[in-house]
């Protein structure tokens, strides 16, 4: 079985300078989520069909083929630009389109088996809207089979009543499809070459056409317009919570619990409310995240805690504490059992296991090893205005509050830095550093000042 995916279009009612295919749902471009269900469901290659936004779109898929179709007549016209792919092809063709991202690999596998065993020429997905508007209404004939597909646009009233809609899913027998297809015509309301009329001109060359419901309307919702994302995905996300529920998560609230598809998260994870997983985000076993907590893109062990975070690009161990109000940026590793609290920022550092960050540090660029103290207010001075230095940290280095740590430097294995200081020279190990002026008292001042 072979696919061919449909994404030429502009996406009109998106209103959008981003090609529609490329606007996220549940984390990732719509496109992605429709390549995947084809691949999941035993597709052994997709074409895909490509035009507004051609080389943004290309850029943004691995391991497909792409078509160009330069000016976009319809569905129908964009197939029949991959004819030249399936020459000689006694395939099975799957079709689909660009902006349905709602199935699932199992129900359009069910699909296919269907279509195969029927023996039929083509097969089409069907499914009872709740809502038909802008879909292409099933037209069956007394006894129930198809007759044929009627566009919104050109539909009567009667037939606009109608609530079985095209779902956009087509089986075909390849050369039966682009037999057809070069018979297709264009009057109709939109002076398009629409596809579902292959299946009109099939069924008049008395081939056997079947028109399957599908289980579940809501896999088939195809998106328009922003309104239309928004419904895909929240529809994505509530099935991502159910998963991770199923599969032994706790999650407090999931309206508002925001997991984007492709994240990992491990059992007994406890997950609070305004919390986001984003990206290629992995979360380990066993951990407490949010509330109101952001990870991108984060590699996330065990037992971790973490509240009022936002974590991206970076790497947290196991046994971390993270938070209230923590900020760590991308290149960063967090080994195990480090405590990091109250408006602390990491960037692109290592932090040894055990170390405590607990409140109002900036570390950045700076390598630390196991078990250091940073005092209240420790600043690595990592900027001199046109680079950035590193902080090499050893083991056990305790800072004292308000210390400024000016890169270049390094502070040895057990070095002591009194609070206050600003130190710009290595500190050897085991040595206290006080770079701060002496404090002076003056005897007497105050009396002085009252006589005068
Ligand atoms: C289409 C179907 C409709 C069905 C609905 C399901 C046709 C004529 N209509 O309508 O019966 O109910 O999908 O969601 O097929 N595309 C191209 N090249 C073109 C035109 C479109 O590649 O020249 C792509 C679009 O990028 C999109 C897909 O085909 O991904 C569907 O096109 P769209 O304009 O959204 O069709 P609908 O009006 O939704
Ligand atoms: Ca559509």
């Amino acid at each position: 079985m072979e696919t061919i995916i449909l994404a030429a279009g502009k996406g009109t009612r998106m209103k959008s300078k981003l090609p529609k295919v490329l606007h996220k749902v549940g984390g990732k471009p719509m496109l992605q989520h429709v390549i995947d269900a084809a691949k999941s469901a035993g597709s052994t290659r997709e074409i895909v069909v490509i035009g507004n936004g051609a080389e943004l779109v290309q850029q943004s898929f691995n391991n497909v083929e792409f078509v160009l179709q330069a000016e976009q007549l319809g569905t129908g016209h964009a197939v029949l630009c991959t004819k030249e792919k399936f020459a000689n092809s006694n395939d099975t063709i799957l079709v689909l389109c660009g902006d349905t991202p709602l199935f699932t690999g199992e129900l359009l596998k069910n699909f296919v088996d269907k279509h195969i065993k029927s023996k039929a020429a083509a097969t089409v997905l069907t499914a009872e809207m709740p809502d038909a508007t802008g879909y292409g209404r099933i037209i069956r004939e007394d006894d129930g089979t198809f007759r044929k597909i009627v566009e919104h646009k050109d539909a009567n009233s009667y037939e606009r009543q109608i609530s079985e809609v095209n779902a956009g899913v087509y089986c075909f027998d390849a050369k039966k499809l682009f037999g057809a297809l070069s018979q297709v015509k264009n009057e109709n309301a939109q002076g398009e070459y629409y596809l579902p009329d292959v299946l009109t001109i099939l069924k008049n060359d008395s081939e056997k056409i079947n028109a399957v419901i599908a289980d579940d309307y809501k896999q088939t919702l195809g998106i328009n317009s922003r309104v239309q994302l928004a419904a895909a995905d929240k529809i994505l996300r509530q099935r991502k919570n159910i998963a991770l529920m199923e599969s032994g998560v706790t999650i407090i609230d999931p309206a508002s619990t925001f997991v984007d598809c492709d994240v990992e998260v491990g059992q007994d994870t406890v997950i609070y409310p305004n919390t986001y997983l984003e990206g290629n985000t992995k979360i380990g076993e066993n951990c407490t995240l949010g509330p109101n907590s952001r990870f991108e893109n984060m590699i996330v062990g065990d037992n971790v805690q973490a509240q009022f975070c936002y974590c991206h690009d970076a790497e947290i161990c196991n046994n971390v504490i993270l938070g209230p109000y923590v900020h760590i940026r991308p290149g960063s590793k967090i080994f195990d059992k480090v405590k990091i609290g109250n408006f602390v920022e990491v960037k692109n550092s290592n932090i040894g296991e055990g170390s405590k960050l607990p409140h109002l540090q900036y570390i950045g660029d700076t390598d630390m090893g196991a078990g250091c103290n940073m005092g209240c207010g420790t600043i690595t001075v990592n900027y001199d205005g046109k680079k950035k230095h590193r902080t090499t940290i050893g083991d056990n280095v305790f800072v004292g509050c308000n210390s400024n740590l000016i890169a270049p430097v390094t502070l040895e294995d057990g070095a002591y830095i009194a609070a206050g200081s600003t130190i710009n020279k290595t500190v050897p190990k085991d040595n206290l550093a006080i770079a701060r002026s002496r404090q002076t008292n003056i005897s007497n001042w105050n009396d002085k000042r009252k006589q005068e």
